[in-house]
């Protein structure tokens, strides 16, 4: 038995976006991610998909993007990513009916694998794209919705955390943020996220040991799509 994360498969068996023209790591990367899937991940494991699973703009196209990804072995739990269009923080309930546990949707909730919960959000970093104050209100929500998965997930008795964001923790060479705050209130063991593509942006927030806690990037073309091993 064995925890693992990946994220930004960026599927598109129904939308007509391709990743190839990003690099050679991208070409054919829905073949990677299955091959390596059924080679790491056994049934007992559970597979977290840290956001940005799909390119389409509804459940309609993003139906065999999903199901691909429910094919893979393992329980599958995912995080919302910022392209996850499908996915509306308010319909999360109503996936998590559709799927019936092929796929477990982490938002406001929580999971568990052994005696340790999942917890996570989507998070914020601010890219630029927005105005100051309108990026405050994005960060206080994704805070809020954080907090809210921790409590639910130590009301229920857990005092053992790792803790999921698609968007890395910090803004660009910070080490500080609300979310980095948040995980060492509750002493989360293990932060990891993803998000960040292309060399140029994996050193963009923290990786390794940091004030206790280990940080971790899981971009597919970080890993080159090879799940990686969070706890046995
Ligand atoms: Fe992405
Ligand atoms: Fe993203």
């Amino acid at each position: 038995m064995a925890l693992y994360a990946l994220g930004d498969l960026h599927l598109a068996f129904r939308s007509d976006k391709s990743m190839d023209q990003f690099g050679e790591v991208w070409v054919n990367h829905e073949d990677k991610i299955l091959r390596n899937c059924r080679e790491i991940v056994k049934d007992d494991d559970t597979l977290v998909l840290v956001g940005d699973h799909s390119w389409g703009n509804n459940l309609e196209q993003c139906g065999a993007d999903l199901d691909f990804i429910a094919a893979l072995p393992g329980q599958k739990i995912l995080v919302r990513g910022n392209h996850d269009k499908f996915w509306q923080v308010n319909k999360t309930e109503r996936l998590n009916k559709l799927y019936d546990g092929r796929l477990c949707f982490l938002q406001n909730n929580f999971y568990s694998y052994r005696d340790i919960a999942l917890v996570g959000t989507k998070g914020y970093t601010w890219e630029g794209l927005d105005t100051m104050e309108h990026a405050e209100k994005l960060v206080r929500r994704e805070l809020e919705r954080l907090r809210v998965s921790f409590d639910a997930a130590q009301e229920a008795g857990f005092d053992r955390f790792i803790m999921f964001l698609h968007y890395p923790p910090t803004n660009i060479y910070e080490t500080f943020s609300g979310f980095t705050q948040i995980a060492e209130e509750y002493r989360a063991e293990q932060v990891v996220y993803a998000h960040c593509h292309g060399k140029e942006r994996w050193h963009d927030s923290l990786r390794g040991m940091f004030h206790g806690i280990q940080y971790s990037l899981v971009s597919g073309d970080y890993l080159n799509f090879r799940p990686k091993k969070l706890s046995y």
